[in-house]
């Protein structure tokens, strides 16, 4: 007889078996199709992601769905500003460096990404177009730009993590394709403004989303982990 949580509505190995598949399954998606996501299905995603956990239940995160000609306004002028070298305008201090095995993990999913596109190790132009596609939203007809608040400090933007991690898992499990993105924060200032943001809040990260293209090369590899053994320590005694 399968062990089951009291109330609940599945059997255990039918949960953690979704849930593996969800988090096995997903991927950051780079190229989208154009067509738009039904209200209903975003809604779903936006109710399932509100039960995140955050210190002293605080909910620091807001989101700005953006879609339509808002999306295609707000598009123009954040790639304006990246395509013209104007950037680094974090609210969160971005990393200083990576070093050792951070370094060497950023360096295989760089050039997993550059490889499979194609593009010559130490094209530097090339890198700097693939990395101008962030300011496209890689194709997708909707970002969802998560913001906190500002006395909430980097806590605020922790919370807004775990906000991050169950929206990609709920739209995973209905069917789309997603992506975060830290580099529509380079240009905190020019989302406060565009979308005329009160000044204590502080901008995390996009979400690019929509129906993955599964046509396209870009979206064809897969990132690796690191085992459990490289990553925790037990300790007993
Ligand atoms: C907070 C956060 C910010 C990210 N920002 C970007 C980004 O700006 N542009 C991008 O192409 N990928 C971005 N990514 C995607 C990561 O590169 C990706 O999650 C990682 O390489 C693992 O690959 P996977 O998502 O396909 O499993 C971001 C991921 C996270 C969690």
């Amino acid at each position: 007889m399968d062990a089951k949580t009291p109330g609940a509505r599945y059997p255990t190995e039918d949960r953690i078996g979704a849930l593996e598949e969800l988090l096995n399954e997903r991927y950051s998606v780079r190229a989208f199709q154009p067509r738009e996501v039904p209200r209903d299905t975003i809604e779903h995603i936006l109710t399932t992601a509100q039960r995140t956990a955050s210190w002293c239940n605080s909910q620091p995160w807001e989101v700005l769905i953006v879609s339509g000609e808002a999306k295609e306004r707000f598009r123009k002028a954040i790639y304006a500003e990246a395509s013209r070298g104007l950037g680094d305008d974090y609210d969160f201090t971005p990393p200083r460096e990576y070093v050792g095995v951070y370094l060497d993990r950023r360096r295989e999913s760089g050039f997993q990404l550059y490889n499979t596109l194609g593009i010559a190790r130490g094209d530097k132009a090339a890198y700097a177009k693939q990395a101008l596609e962030n300011y496209n939203f890689f194709g997708a007809p909707h970002i969802a730009v998560i913001h906190t608040n500002e006395p909430l400090g980097i806590y605020g933007a922790i919370d807004c993590g775990g906000y991050v991690s169950n929206f990609m898992l709920a739209a995973q499990a209905l069917g789309l394709g997603t992506i975060p993105q830290a580099a529509i924060a380079r240009h905190s200032g020019l989302i406060r403004r565009h979308f005329n943001l009160p000044d204590d809040r502080r901008v995390v990260c996009g979400i690019s989303f929509g129906y993955a293209d599964h046509a396209h090369k870009v979206n064809s590899y897969r990132t690796s982990r690191a085992t459990v053994a490289n990553t925790v320590t037990f300790v007993d005694v």
